[in-house]
């Protein structure tokens, strides 16, 4: 069930299926201009399956955005390589979506218009993907919001924009950094089960950065807890929990355990104390 650093190349819940991302010994040194060196991550490994979704969970500042960064292709590694579907990762890849851990939504653009953006930033015509965008906030309740601007929605209704713009493209990867951290906890749990559907629905491989051990819980395959700079991977945990999970889900004693664990992880860690 609980599985190290060591063997974390190894992704038990899917060990019939390739390899998504593949994350080899990656170090990241920040160099601020004030001076000094900050290393963010040190001689990280993770493997993820296609299809797999993996939860990374640490303290705040421990590298958790930096290593999304580094998978979507937005920063390079200082040591390693990130390689996603066989492919080394050395710039952004529309096969890898990204909600970013603020909305980044653009304020003068239409809803419908935030959601093409990719393609107007790649210099390709956003026409033909008109009627996915619909169907894509449909999919999250915002049918008849596409003419909106950003600023006439509510935080909840933001973060569904942008996470139709993330899958836009249809990518085989998602990475989502804290995309729910803002909402209020029913909002929330509207959107762990609308992700559940968008992601798990057609077999994307998400990685998913959260604080929030319950949400980890819920959406993952794995849950991969790191520890305070510089960064490493201190345990991996299997969620044994079936899918489609449903609200009800966390009433159950599998729930229960497995939180447990993460929960007491942290304690061990003194990331929580009490
Ligand atoms: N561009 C940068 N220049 C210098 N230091 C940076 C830069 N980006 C991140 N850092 C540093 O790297 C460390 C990791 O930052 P990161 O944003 O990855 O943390 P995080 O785990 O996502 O934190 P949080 O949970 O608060 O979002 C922090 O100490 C941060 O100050
Ligand atoms: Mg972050």
């Amino acid at each position: 069930m609980v599985s190290t650093q060591q063997d974390s190349a190894a992704h038990p819940v899917h060990s019939d299926a390739r390899d998504a991302i593949v994350i080899d010994g990656v170090s990241k040194v920040f160099r601020p201009r004030r001076g000094g060196t900050v290393t963010a991550l040190e001689n990280m490994s993770l493997t993820i399956a296609e299809g797999e979704i993996v939860s990374l969970i640490g303290p705040s500042g421990c590298g958790k955005s930096t290593l999304l960064m580094l998978v979507a292709g937005l920063d390079t590694p200082t040591a390693g390589t990130v390689t996603v579907r066989d492919a080394q990762v050395n710039k952004p890849n529309p096969d890898v979506g990204v909600v970013f851990q603020k909305d980044l939504l653009f304020d003068w653009r239409t809803v419908i218009e935030n959601v093409l953006t990719p393609f107007v930033m790649r210099g390709q015509s956003p026409k033909q993907h008109v009627r996915r965008a619909r169907d894509l906030l449909a999919q999250v309740g915002l049918a008849g919001f596409e003419d909106r601007r950003p600023y006439e929605l509510s935080g909840g209704m933001r973060q569904r924009v942008a996470l139709c713009r993330g899958l836009i493209q249809d990518p085989d990867v998602l990475l989502l950094d804290e995309p729910f951290a803002a909402l209020d906890a029913l909002t929330r749990e509207q959107m762990q089960l609308d992700l559940q559907k968008l992601v798990v629905g057609s077999r994307k491989t998400g990685v998913l950065v959260t604080h929030d051990i319950a949400e980890a819980v819920f959406l993952s395959d794995r849950i991969a807890v790191m520890s305070a700079r510089p960064s490493r991977i201190v345990e991996i945990i299997d969620v044994d929990l079936p899918r489609p999970r449903t609200a009800e889900v966390r009433e159950s004693p599998e729930f229960a355990t497995t939180h447990a664990r993460v929960h007491s992880l942290f304690k061990k860690l003194g990331v929580l104390h009490g």
